[in-house]
């Protein structure tokens, strides 16, 4: 396939795997690139501007395609250092970013003289409009079904694409909710050139997480995810476990009056011990209502070409009949 997302990233297919906090590690990210995706590297998931040096390298020994580096800004317990990790980035001769959470104006200036072309997540229209406004060269619509911080708007996908479609004229993906070929030519059909898919990809053979985190994600449905934090309006879309209904406890019983302190423990230093200890219990952890499509657990190279070939099949069988008929 060939869209403006291909064209702009020099990829074969146009399927991103969106940063993930301890999944975006080279091992991850060169398994998508090396399908033809636009695999990852989730930045801040190293620990410092140096470790990301060294994963951007090491990424590098393990693809000759096209990767990308996820730069989160989100509120944290401490700013990490933003310009160091962006250098990390230029001097490693990454040419994609994927910013995430607050705006990246203040950085585009410094990402777009190094040559790499940036596409922002984004939850609603206005930010989409806003990214455009300021430079972005791509958006990654991210609608209310997605894993991670879905925004406060809770609009899906089936009204957030086509709204975007109208509205914006730098290419977007749709992100949140993706997993197969159906998802795939349904964001094509209400405006998209590609898709982003998060929860999908740790459920594939390369992804660098504990076996407990794939099989959890192989038995959850689509009924099975939670929302945290909606009252610190910082919402988290989370797999449910046992420290999630506590969280959503403690948020019931302190209402507006909730602070982060109150869900600290269940929130924060999370995710090695989910993804590395494969302690599912730990805490929260960011996941897709696409957990109800996920049945296997394909290699990188399966899960993207199946996707290709049953979307070609899609378009010309299926919809090609309809019109027949
Ligand atoms: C375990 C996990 C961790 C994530 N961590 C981040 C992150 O650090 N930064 C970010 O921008 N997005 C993060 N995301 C969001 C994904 O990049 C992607 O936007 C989202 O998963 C798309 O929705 P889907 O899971 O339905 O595919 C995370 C998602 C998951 C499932």
């Amino acid at each position: 396939m060939k869209t403006r997302i291909t064209e702009l990233f020099g990829i074969k297919h146009p399927i991103i795997q969106g940063g993930m906090h301890f999944v975006g590690f080279a091992e991850m990210a060169s398994a998508v690139s090396n399908a033809g995706g636009l695999g990852i590297i989730t930045g801040l998931t190293q620990r410092t501007p140096e470790d990301l040096a060294k994963e951007i390298a090491r990424c590098r020994d393990m693809t000759d395609k096209p990767f990308g580096v996820n730069l989160t800004f989100l509120p944290a317990f401490t700013t990490p250092p933003y310009p160091e990790y962006i250098q990390a980035i230029i001097e490693g001769g990454v040419k994609a970013v994927e910013t995430a959470g607050r705006s990246p104006e203040q950085y585009l200036p410094s990402l777009k003289a190094a040559g790499i072309k940036v596409i922002h997540k984004c939850t609603s229209v206005r930010h989409s409009l806003k990214a455009e406004k300021i430079g972005c060269d791509a958006v990654s619509v991210d609608g209310f079904e997605c894993g991670g911080h879905p925004g406060e708007d809770d609009v899906p996908n089936m009204i957030l694409l086509p709204r975007a479609a109208e509205e914006l004229k730098i290419p977007f993906v749709a992100s949140g909710g993706m997993a197969d070929a159906r998802s795939l030519v349904a964001a094509m059909a209400l405006g998209a050139e590609g898709m982003n898919m998060g929860t999908r990809f740790i459920a594939t053979k390369e992804a660098p997480v504990h076996e407990n985190v794939k099989k959890a994600l192989l038995a959850a449905s689509e009924l099975d995810t939670r929302l945290i934090m909606r009252s610190l309006r910082n919402t988290e879309r989370v797999l449910d476990n046992s420290a999630v209904d506590k969280i959503v406890e403690i948020e019931r019983e302190k209402g507006a009056n909730v602070t982060i302190a109150d869900i600290h423990d269940l929130v924060g230093g999370v995710y090695p011990r989910v993804m590395q200890q494969g302690e599912m219990d730990a805490g929260a952890w960011s996941c897709g209502m696409v957990a109800g499509l996920i049945h296997d657990i394909p290699t990188c190279k399966e899960l993207i070409e199946r996707i290709i070939s049953e979307a070609e099949t899609i378009i010309r069988k299926r919809l090609e009949g309809f019109l027949a008929a």
